[in-house]
């Protein structure tokens, strides 16, 4: 079972806050949330802010997530930054996000790439995925997830699956894309199947250990409903984790759940 595993929350800023307001987020957020060894944080600032805020935060209280890089390691590639840049800094990063799929066309060799330069660098990868509202409503979301799922990670060894992350985020439910709130009970199916997609990929056991994340408008009020899922073993938060209170409260309902599921 998953429950013995720390609950990871992740706050992905996007491309909110210059330096000084992201300066003074961290200030608040070292004042609201206490260490939970059962809880994990991760912050996602943007790149402009993730050197100004590494020197700033209590690394035993945060760790930090790039939100995107480029997925060869150096050259002339104007405008970019490499995972391998980016090794030092930050434990995870965020990968093919919707708003990466769609803005900015990230397909899926894409993200493929980017996963496999990430682990090559030692950065752990956050791997988001997740169905449009078109293709729920034509029965599609299993068949979509499963491609993202099986092309991210194809290519990587039994040992480097250890250290992925995979976010299930409908992109329906993404707070910029409409904010449906997510039934609880969905959810759990959809990471049930994505547990299932892994496990045929890299065996049961690299599958049970896998840690997947529900995202799409997580917020103080919503968060312990799908923190306590079974296969649920933490939340990316958008526009929630710009407010310390509610980012505060989440993680504070990350310990709860954590707690009730060792009972
Ligand atoms: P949201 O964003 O919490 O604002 O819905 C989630 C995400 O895009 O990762």
């Amino acid at each position: 079972m998953s429950s013995m595993k720390r609950t990871l929350i992740v706050g992905n800023w996007k491309m909110h806050l210059n330096v000084q307001e992201a300066s003074l987020l961290v200030r608040r957020l070292h004042q609201h949330i206490p260490t939970h060894r059962s809880v994990e944080v991760v912050l996602a600032p943007s790149m402009l802010c993730l050197q100004p805020v590494s020197m700033e935060i209590d690394r035993h209280k945060f760790r930090l997530s790039a939100q995107n890089a480029y997925h060869r390691d150096d050259g002339a590639f104007t405008g970019e930054v490499s995972f391998t840049m980016l090794r030092e800094l930050v434990h995870y990063s965020i990968i093919g996000h919707s708003e990466r799929r769609i803005y900015f066309g990230e397909t899926l060799e894409i993200v493929r790439d980017k996963v496999s330069a990430a682990v090559r660098n030692g950065i752990a990868p956050i791997i988001c995925v997740g169905d449009t509202a078109a293709e729920r409503a034509n029965h599609e979301s299993k068949k979509v997830v499963h491609d993202q799922v099986v092309s991210a990670l194809h290519g990587l060894t039994s040992q480097e699956i250890d250290d992925v992350v995979i976010a299930y985020e409908p992109i329906w439910a993404i707070s910029t894309f409409g904010g449906e709130v997510a039934r609880p009970e969905d959810m759990q199916a959809m990471l049930v199947y994505i547990r299932q997609v892994v496990a045929d990929l890299f065996g049961k056991q690299a599958a049970e250990e896998l840690r997947l994340l529900y995202g799409g408008s997580v917020n103080q009020d919503t968060a312990h409903s799908y923190l306590e899922l079974p296969d649920c073993n933490g939340a990316l938060v958008g526009s929630a984790s710009l407010n310390y209170q509610q980012f505060a409260n989440i993680v504070a309902a990350g310990y709860q759940a954590n707690y009730e599921k060792q009972e």
